[in-house]
């Protein structure tokens, strides 16, 4: 019987105790991969996420970690090397994002999303990537954002912390570019998980803004979020073997949504009811 793609690779997701690491946690041990499942709060969760990959024939533990503490991820690291031997595969996914506007924002949140979605992936990635090197072999995804390329309204630290990842996924892959260790972002757009879910609620409940997740749903070309398994496919497709020749990339997962910016939601209801005026719905010809 053909080996699965990752059996015999370690994998560590951090924040895969729900949302997309969750997803990309389940995603990479159904393809043979030994997955090491961090969670800050909810050990519960992540008890559950290791059941269902001993239940699908993986191996799995789940440890308790602060990423914006670098001490506490340096012990992360620390633990998963005794438990597995070795990470092989390692997602920075874990993220928080606060919603403020930037005028009046609290300085401590700012630097809790630096520390969390950014420090922390660094220390993270600095504490485990000399095994993949020795090993000639090894996966780093950062999960970045997309408004760490077009920035996010509200979302100054957040997207800070999100464009910071992209700069330290370009410059390491060019680092270890000959070394058989392969360092990749993947950017999704909104994604209905307790994270994306909380910006609409604090646009609609605190700003007053009525309606925010509709409007931003019929405002954006595809009128969806993205699912955690269209995420979760990506990071899993960068992970194989096979995508050896990705390197420094950045992958946006936002179903198109980052697309034509400014668009008023009317036109892009014209193209998603197929509607259109006259025969063909062109415009006339000026003359
Ligand atoms: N959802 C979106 O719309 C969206 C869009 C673009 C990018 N992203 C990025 O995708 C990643 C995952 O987001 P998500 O939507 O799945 O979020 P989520 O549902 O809120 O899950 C966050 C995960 O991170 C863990 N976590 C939170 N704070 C942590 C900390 N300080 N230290 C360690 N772990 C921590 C949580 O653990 P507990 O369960 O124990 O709290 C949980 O496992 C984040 O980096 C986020 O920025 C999300």
């Amino acid at each position: 019987m053909a080996s699965e793609p990752l059996e015999g690779r370690v994998a560590l997701v951090t924040g895969s105790s729900r949302g997309i690491g969750r997803a990309i946690a389940l995603k990479l041990a159904s393809l043979g991969a030994k997955v090491v499942v961090t969670y800050r709060r909810r050990r519960e969760e992540a008890l559950e996420v290791v059941k269902k990959i001993e239940e699908m024939g993986s191996e799995a533990i789940s440890v308790q970690v602060d990423m914006g503490l670098p001490e506490q991820v340096e012990r992360l690291a620390g633990q998963a090397l005794e438990a597995m031997g070795r990470v092989d595969i390692l997602v920075n996914n874990a993220g928080v994002g606060y919603a403020q506007p930037f005028h009046r924002a609290r300085v401590d949140l700012l630097i809790r999303e630096i520390n969390v979605d950014l420090v922390g992936s660094i220390i993270l990635t600095r504490a485990l990537i000399p095994g993949m090197l020795e090993r000639g072999w090894g996966r780093i995804i950062n999960v970045t954002s997309t408004a760490g390329i077009q920035g996010g309204f509200f979302l100054v630290g957040y997207s800070s912390a999100k464009a910071g990842l992209i700069g330290f996924t370009k410059a390491l892959a060019a680092e270890v570019a000959d070394t058989g260790v392969t360092v990749n972002a993947v950017a999704p757009g909104f994604v209905a998980t307790r994270l994306g879910l909380s910006y609409f609620y604090w646009l609609e409940e605190v700003l007053g803004i009525k309606n925010a997740r509709e409007g931003y749903l019929r405002s954006v070309p595809p009128h969806r979020f993205v699912t955690v398994d269209e995420v979760a496919e990506v990071v899993a497709f960068l992970a194989r073997p096979e995508a050896s020749g990705i390197n420094g990339e950045v992958i946006v997962v936002d179903a198109g949504a980052i697309l034509a910016p400014g668009y008023p939601p009317e036109a892009v209801d014209v193209i998603r009811n197929r509607r259109g005026s006259g025969s063909s719905g062109a415009s006339p010809r000026r003359t």
